[in-house]
């Protein structure tokens, strides 16, 4: 299995290696439009083989894509990353054109790879990646869910003094401030959430999620990454491993929960084909109408997308 992953920055760089220490394929390519960045990152990741122990190939280039030939899964991260003060939205007149850019030499090299997209605003560079491609929406996706969902679980493990193995939940929606996380579908060993922590306390935990990456953003002066490095890396195990696991993934719509020409986050199953089913949940009426409003702020900057006139 070969994994090509674009962007050598913080994000990339963490996902390669992630993915070569645990040799989830043979081969990683690490390239980016930098001069010598990949290569010199992809080396120094290579030279811990024989101390992490694993067999991955790992490689770097600059902003060759014949280097990426017949990848099976292509993880886009290029882009930049956001500052203080700025929101994942102000970064899409930049990312638009980068990442349109990069699927189309992706896809002239790997026309068969299931491409997972990092870059921000992520719910609408899937959406951007997805034009571009032309590809079926179950093969181009995004990362963001499995982040924020990290990020959930993280601090509800803190909260209860428990392993953060234990703790299973659902987040919906984009990802931004509003975020859908669903404490009805949160569970502790098997155990409702709702019956471990007062409402307040549950509250206090979803808006710290909701604004978990702007928390980071704060601490650092830019993103996150090791812990969004890690999220897609799991997203591309379950993909070459055939795992089946359910994540929310960033998906285009064509129908679910009443929308369609729109990507947003919803739980899905991930296996060796993509997306292999997306799961329909019965919200209740407050979720339905958090989701649309989600939604709704995805689809302004979809306008935003629209106006700089790309596709
Ligand atoms: P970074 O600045 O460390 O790395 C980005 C890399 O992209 C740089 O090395 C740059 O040279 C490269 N690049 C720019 N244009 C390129 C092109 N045309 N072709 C190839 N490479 C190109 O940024 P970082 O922290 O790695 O973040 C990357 C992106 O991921 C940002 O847009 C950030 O907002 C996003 N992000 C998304 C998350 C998610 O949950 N979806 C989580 C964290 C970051
Ligand atoms: C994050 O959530 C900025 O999307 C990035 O950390």
């Amino acid at each position: 299995m070969k994994v090509t992953v674009v962007g050598a920055g913080n994000v990339g760089a963490t996902c390669a290696n992630v993915l070569a220490q645990n040799e989830v394929a043979n081969e990683v390519v690490l390239l980016d439009i930098k001069e010598n960045l990949a290569e010199g990152k992809a080396l120094d990741i290579w030279e811990s083989s024989p101390v992490n122990y694993f067999n991955t190939r790992v490689t770097g280039s600059t902003n060759d894509y014949s280097k990426s030939a017949n990848s099976d899964v292509v993880v886009i991260t290029s882009g930049i990353p956001r500052k203080p003060g700025m929101s994942r939205d102000d970064l899409i007149a930049t990312n638009a054109k980068i990442v349109k850019i990069v699927t189309e030499q992706v896809i002239q090299y790997s026309p068969e790879a299931v491409i997972i997209i990092v870059s921000n605003p992520l719910d609408v560079m899937v959406y951007a990646a997805y034009l571009t491609a032309k590809k079926p929406a179950s093969k181009i996706f995004g990362m963001a869910g499995v982040l924020d969902t990290a990020r959930y679980r993280a601090f509800l493990a803190t909260e209860l003094d428990c392993s953060p193995k234990d703790i299973q939940a659902v987040l919906m929606g984009g990802h931004g401030d509003t975020m859908v996380p669903l404490p009805r579908y949160t569970t502790v060993g098997g155990i409702p959430i709702t019956d471990l922590l007062p409402m307040s306390k549950i509250n206090e935990i979803v808006d710290r999620t909701k604004k978990g990456g702007g928390e980071i953003v704060n601490l650092l002066g830019t993103s996150a990454w090791y812990a969004p490095g890690a999220a897609a890396a799991q997203m591309v195990e379950a993909i070459v491993k055939d795992q089946k696991r359910i994540f929310p993934v960033c998906a285009m719509l064509n129908g679910e929960y009443g929308m369609e020409n729109i990507a947003l986050g919803v739980p899905v199953k991930l296996g060796k084909n993509g997306i292999e089913k997306i799961i329909e949940l019965k919200l209740n009426d407050d979720e339905k109408a958090l989701l649309e409003g989600s939604a709704e702020h995805v689809r302004a900057v979809m306008k935003a997308l629209d106006d700089l006139n790309l596709f």
